[in-house]
């Protein structure tokens, strides 16, 4: 990629990014959030087409002028994107070949897909059944179908835009495995990501971006976590984990028996756990993928879809929540995993998502003040800094990152009793990430009980005053901050305590 150049209305996304990758390379592509690093990858695959943006792409010595996702391809570049792009309603084979389904005289070959997808999937030894239709299964899953997607294109470029940002450490060994292998196969990789133990585990070259400009690229054996870092905020960062000493106050949440069913299959994601959160409390919740921590929250939050049952106590009083809303009523906030779903709507404004859930008790009894949400909503931009021109800019143009800083903001607004935090810095650079650790201890500071459920072990740990592990939907540890050490939460979560 040469001298890429890329504008959006009001922003320059990009400013003469040059950028080479040699066939068998894994190259890492790092940066803060809004760095750019999306932006140059949809200019690679065609999502941005030839014309819409400055510079040229070159494909072994050609210059490409991709119209379309399709032209990308056919040129043997292949994307997984940081956003999902499943299609809900279809089937994980249906998705894994949609657009280019195995078909004779035009007629699909269903045994056929079914069939490719099955040994694809088993190939990769994803434990995920073809025909299951992609919005059944939870985010990991789908991220990894993502991958079988691409992969069953035979790219000679593969472009991974934050892959593991929903796996398990066992799914990250699974995928950096099958990476491994592409690149023996001379597969040229770039691989986007906030994880950098990740990006030093697995890269030949490492590109820093900053303010849509490169800033470098170097060997990753000439590079340490430290100073990329540096290149990437253009300061030196200090302890990422703020140690916070907060006082605990009343009881804020208390859960007797909670047992959830799965909806279909009545099989128990939850197992008759039961726990409190004091005002003042960072409580972090701790486990595999699949233990039944984001069930957990969802249960409590009213937004569990098959039979419940247990007790829910707010401020010793017991509540009975059926919904969301209700849920809310209570005085629960709820920031999901899964932005693009629960969180945010793309499509409007920072001010309309902010505002969304908070639009009761910012707005008052009578009137809609516009201009006191405004107010309210630019002082949420400011306290979270996201990068952003006003808070009219529509938050589907946002990076990654400041779209997480947005549902978090819509959330505060909101002045929960209890707030839960499911993979509350997923997706987000480290910088950012610790204005959200800062956050975070401000909140506890203030009185708010906070409940976080994080597949990131020093984050949990860094964070949380005291520790809940789960395991196949049962409570199976608990420690303080003072009893804590990352082997005793593996041990809890792989059900050895
Ligand atoms: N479709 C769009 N319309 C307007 N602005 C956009 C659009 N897409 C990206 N931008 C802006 O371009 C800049 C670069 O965004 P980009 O998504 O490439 O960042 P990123 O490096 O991938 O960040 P993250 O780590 O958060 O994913 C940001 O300022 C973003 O707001
Ligand atoms: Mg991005």
């Amino acid at each position: 990629m040469r001298s890429i150049t890329k504008e959006f209305p009001g922003v320059k996304a990009l400013d003469g990014v040059t950028l080479d990758l040699f066939a068998g390379e894994f190259h890492a592509l790092v940066g803060e959030n809004g760095a750019g690093k999306s932006t140059l990858m949809k200019t690679l695959a065609g999502v941005y087409p030839y014309g819409t943006y400055g510079g040229d792409i070159v494909v072994e010595s050609a210059v490409k002028q991709f119209k379309t996702v399709r032209d990308a391809e056919n040129a043997g570049i292949a994307i997984i994107f940081q956003e999902l792009s499943l299609v809900k309603e279809l089937t994980v084979a249906e998705n894994i070949f949609l657009g280019r389904e195995p078909s004779k005289f035009g007629v699909i070959n269903w045994t056929e897909l079914y069939n490719r997808a099955g040994k694809l999937l088993k190939d990769l030894n994803l434990p995920i059944y073809p025909k299951t239709p992609v919005g059944n299964l939870g985010i990991g899953s789908q991220q990894l179908v993502e991958i079988a997607k691409a992969l069953s294109q035979d790219a000679r470029i593969l472009v991974l835009d934050e892959p593991t940002a929903a796996l398990t450490e066992a799914e990250v060994e699974t995928l950096f495995g099958i990476l491994r292998d592409l690149k023996a196969r001379g597969v040229g990789m770039i691989y986007i990501s906030h994880k950098l133990g990740e990006v030093f585990e697995m890269s030949d070259r490492i590109t820093v971006l900053r303010d849509g400009r490169t800033v470098g690229t170097n060997d990753a054996k000439d590079l340490t976590v430290e100073r990329v870092i540096a290149l990437m905020v253009g300061r030196e960062v200090g302890d990422v984990f703020p140690t916070s000493q907060h006082e605990f106050g009343e009881t804020a949440l208390e859960i007797k028996n909670l047992t959830a069913f799965e909806a279909e299959t009545n099989k128990k994601l939850v197992d008759d756990v039961s726990f409190s959160v004091r005002r003042g409390e960072v409580l972090g919740i701790s486990g595999l993928m699949g233990a039944g921590r984001s069930e957990l929250l969802m249960a409590i939050f009213g937004a569990h879809l098959g039979k419940l049952s247990g007790e829910v106590f707010v401020e010793g009083r017991k509540v009975n929540i059926n919904s969301p809303s209700e849920a809310i009523a209570s005085g629960i906030g709820f920031v999901t995993e899964d932005r693009k779903r629960f969180g945010l709507i793309l499509d409007q404004t920072i001010l309309d998502n902010m505002t969304l859930a908070g639009l009761k008790r910012i707005s008052g009894a009578v009137l809609t003040h516009r201009a006191r949400e405004s107010v309210a909503a630019r002082k949420s931009m400011q306290n979270l800094r996201v990068k952003a021109s006003s808070p009219l800019t529509v938050a589907g143009t946002l990076s990654g990152g400041n779209q997480q800083k947005v549902v978090l903001g819509k959330w505060l607004l909101t002045q929960p009793k209890v707030l839960f935090l499911d993979e509350p810095t997923r997706g987000i650079d480290v910088g950012a990430k610790q204005e959200i650790y800062a956050n975070i201890n401000a909140l506890a500071k203030q009185g708010l009980a906070i409940v976080m459920v994080s597949s990131e072990l020093p984050e949990v740990i860094g964070l949380s005053d005291r520790i809940l592990v789960l395991h196949e939907g049962k409570l199976t540890g608990e420690f303080t901050r003072a009893q804590v050490t990352p082997e005793k939460v593996m041990a809890a979560a792989t059900g050895h305590h």
